[in-house]
């Protein structure tokens, strides 16, 4: 089946419209969101929304590679871009084997790998060995542990022009594209502005080239926490709680299986 996006089209976006990106963990969702979504990201918050733990930094790189081939079967049509988990991109050899081991494995279309300028060079090494590379840039979940928490940037001149510096490497390296994440509106509005590639944000505003949000946080499944850019679209988890709390009464009073429910 032919894709919806390319990387050309994803790149002629910038100016023209904003790009729609969503996170899918498997088959079943990520067939709901193909129709309006222009790309899937199979996000390592898998670990926090799907795998119930703390952080992102204990998926594996079996764990992403096994729901970016439920999410590539799912959506066929889909843009897909998987992330690369902490710990498996420290050195060029390193992130060259596993992005390959995931190009090899799955239908993805391109990774995505956290980090600034220090990055670049591992960013042109994958992108010059055929591997198509998003960038992650400004608040880095990977290094929540390290920054003792969920910091946002771009708060002062010096973050700013570090994240203008961090794009601009990254662009220079091949990235085609770059996330943007909890960074100050006006100053992501000015990275986008001065870069040529698109720049897809979360929880930095709307002068941005795209959006994209976590699905689970998105539609209302994520009870433990809700960051502030998030806007709830559906209220998932109460409408999942109100079905099969309903359910289980009616096992419990033998409303159900009616006669209707049975052959
Ligand atoms: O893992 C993820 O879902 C992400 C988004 C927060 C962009 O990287």
């Amino acid at each position: 089946m032919t894709k919806k996006m390319t990387i050309t089209k994803i790149l002629n976006s910038k100016g023209e419209r904003p790009l729609v990106m969503l996170t899918a963990y498997d088959a079943l969702f990520a067939k709901l969101f193909e129709q309006s979504v222009d790309i899937l990201l199979v996000g390592d918050s898998l670990n926090m929304s799907f795998a119930g733990q703390e952080d992102t930094l204990s998926a594996t790189l079996n764990q992403m590679i096994y729901h970016a081939n439920a999410v590539c079967k799912g959506a066929p049509s889909s843009f897909v871009i998987c992330d690369m988990p902490f710990g498996t991109y420290n050195s060029k050899k390193q992130a060259l084997q596993n992005a390959t081991k995931i190009f090899q494995n799955t239908k993805v279309d391109a990774v995505k790998l956290e980090g600034d300028a220090s990055k670049a060079g591992i960013v042109k090494h994958l992108t010059s060995h055929g591997i198509a590379v998003c960038g992650h840039i400004g608040l880095l979940p990977q290094s929540v542990r390290s920054e003792g928490g969920y910091k946002v940037k771009g708060k002062d001149e010096k973050s700013a022009l570090s994240l203008m510096e961090d794009a601009r490497e990254l662009q220079n390296a091949g990235a085609f594209c770059i996330v943007i994440e909890g960074v100050k509106a006006d100053v992501a509005t000015k990275v986008a502005q001065d870069i040529d590639i698109p720049i897809v944000g979360i929880g930095a505003g709307c002068g941005v080239d795209g959006q994209v949000l976590v699905y689970s946080d998105m539609l209302g499944l994520f009870e433990e926490f809700t960051p502030k850019f998030v806007k709830k679209y559906l209220n998932g988890a109460e409408l999942i709680k109100d079905a099969v709390r309903q359910y289980a009464e009616e096992v419990a009073s033998g409303i159900f299986p009616s006669q209707e429910y049975s052959y």
